[in-house]
């Protein structure tokens, strides 16, 4: 308990740091890459992961990552959810330089600042729905009663009010999405990041999860979805394309555009 408050008191007298943060004049920012290069080593070889990326996400933008397989999507994404560490560069996330810090201070941030949502949604297969969604609040020292209510609104708000009960196998895979979204909201981060999110759905629950994530979008949210298909990709503003490893082209999304204006114009 004694080391939890030690670490916690650290990490936010390190947050104060003034070198270690962006000018204050910077704080529409949510995320800065600089110089961002990742080389995986296997032992017998080194793989080019990414090489020198440079990127800005302002809060509340709704990005895209495309690119052909192998071409440093997840790698990306593993590094902007800190799951993962940049071997050269700099990234900065809500100003703070992520690259510096030690792997408690890892784990708090990303249990802080980050919402996670996978491919394969990364359930806990033998608890409920309510259960899955109280754990990152669970890591957070939220007490019983508060995570409690809080997941089943969650649930409520993803459209699963009345499965809140149901174990991850009663459910079909849209609604295991959901529960994966919901608990990516539980401790309401700044950042929402999904890697292929509707990777493993039918062309119909993928349309409501992009909606899903079009919706929290909406409410304030800034959300990168990894996606290969244009489809999907037209539900946001901002589309980055990748090839071996480096950013080909980074363009305002014209569709969604004229899609939100039609949106506005017939509600
Ligand atoms: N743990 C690892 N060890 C070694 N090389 C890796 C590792 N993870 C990824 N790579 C390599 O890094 C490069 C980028 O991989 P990454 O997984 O980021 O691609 P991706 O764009 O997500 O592909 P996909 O669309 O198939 O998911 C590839 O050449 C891959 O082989
Ligand atoms: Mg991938």
């Amino acid at each position: 308990m004694m080391k939890r408050w030690i670490e916690r008191i650290g990490l936010w007298l390190w947050e104060m740091k003034p070198q270690a943060r962006l000018p204050y004049s910077e704080s529409e920012e949510l995320i800065r890459i600089v110089n961002l290069c990742k080389v995986y080593d296997t032992g017998t070889m080194k793989v080019v992961g990414l090489r020198n990326i440079n990127l800005t996400i302002r809060r509340g933008e709704f990005v895209a990552i495309m690119g052909q397989s192998g071409s440093g999507k997840s790698t990306f994404m593993n590094i902007l959810g800190c799951l993962d560490r940049p071997v050269i560069g700099h990234y900065y996330l809500d100003g703070i330089d992520i690259s510096e810090m030690d792997e408690d201070q890892l784990s708090f941030i990303r249990n802080k600042k980050i919402g996670f949502v996978f491919q394969s949604f990364n359930l806990i297969s033998r608890t409920t729905a309510r259960e899955n969604v109280e754990l990152p609040m669970t890591y957070a020292h939220v007490p019983k009663k508060e995570r409690e209510e809080r997941a089943v609104k969650l649930l409520e708000r993803v459209g699963l009010g009345a499965r809140t009960e149901h174990m991850p196998n009663e459910m079909s895979g849209g609604q295991r999405q959901r529960v994966a979204i919901a608990r990516a909201l539980a401790n309401d981060p700044p950042l929402i990041l999904a890697d292929e999110p509707t990777g493993n759905l039918d062309t119909a629950s993928s349309i409501e999860i992009m909606e899903l994530f079009s919706e929290l979008h909406r409410e304030g949210a800034t959300v990168v979805v990894v996606t290969h298909e244009e489809d999907i990709a037209a539900f946001t503003q901002r589309i980055i394309r990748f090839r071996d490893g480096q950013i080909i082209s980074d363009e305002k999304n014209e569709t969604q555009e004229s899609k939100a204006e039609e949106k506005g114009r017939t509600s």
